[in-house]
């Protein structure tokens, strides 16, 4: 059953070194039945691969889920791809946005083919694949998605560059909010908890 749109609290941007520490909180935030999901294991491993790029959602500040590519060695233009949304935000499009986000990626970096895997009774990954598209086949309770990939255009180049430019924003806009609160905090300035103050004034 779809659930409630989240109002525009979802941030998307590509992860980096950075965000490091919060992707590794983020797969522990799974739980027991999506880590599963994800790792094929009863455990989150103790290194969880580290994936050639991703891309994360936030809300509230907080990673909720990520699309991960992994470069699979020996076959160029291929590539495995993993998603994982946390448990209360299942069912409301993130997992959509973040593979929509993951393949303008791919597609620039010339990958043609993007292979998952998960066990045949996992619906929503399924169901998210198949709507982009990709070819399912089933063997020993293992599902594999096919998604074919057309090539990078102008439009996927273009793509990037706003979203790289919109997180270059993103951050300026933090840092300008960490500063006001500081400043408020420290009695420095005067209508700060209105939300107005703009250090440069
Ligand atoms: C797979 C996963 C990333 C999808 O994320 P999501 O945010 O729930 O995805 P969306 O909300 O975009 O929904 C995608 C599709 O799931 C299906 N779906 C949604 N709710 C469902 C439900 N209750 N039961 C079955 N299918 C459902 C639908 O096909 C939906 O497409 P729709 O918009 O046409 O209805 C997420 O469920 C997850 O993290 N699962 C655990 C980890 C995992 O299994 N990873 C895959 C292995 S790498």
């Amino acid at each position: 059953m779809r659930r409630p749109p989240l109002a525009g609290r979802a941030r998307f941007r590509r992860l980096d070194a950075r965000d490091r520490a919060e992707r590794l909180a983020h797969l522990a935030r799974l739980g027991r039945e999506a880590g599963r999901a994800r790792f094929f294991a009863e455990r989150l491993p103790s290194r969880p691969p580290e994936p050639t790029f991703a891309v994360g959602c936030w809300i509230d500040g907080r990673l909720r889920g990520v699309a991960e590519l992994y470069d699979l060695p020996g076959h160029p233009g291929r590539a495995e791809l993993a998603a994982s949304v946390e448990p209360p935000f299942h069912g409301r499009g993130l997992g959509t946005i973040l593979l929509d986000r993951l393949i303008v990626l791919a597609r620039n970096r010339g990958i043609r083919s993007l292979l998952a895997f998960c066990a045949e009774d996992n619906a929503r990954l399924i169901g998210l694949l198949r709507r982009f598209g990709a070819r399912i086949t089933v063997a020993d309770g293992e599902a594999r998605g096919t998604l074919d990939l057309l090539p990078a255009t102008p439009a996927t180049w273009a793509l990037e560059g706003l979203e790289q430019w919109q997180a270059i924003t993103s951050r300026a806009f933090a840092l300008q909010r960490r500063w006001t609160i500081a400043l408020a905090r420290s009695g420095t300035t005067v209508g700060a908890e209105l939300g107005a103050f703009t250090p440069w004034r």
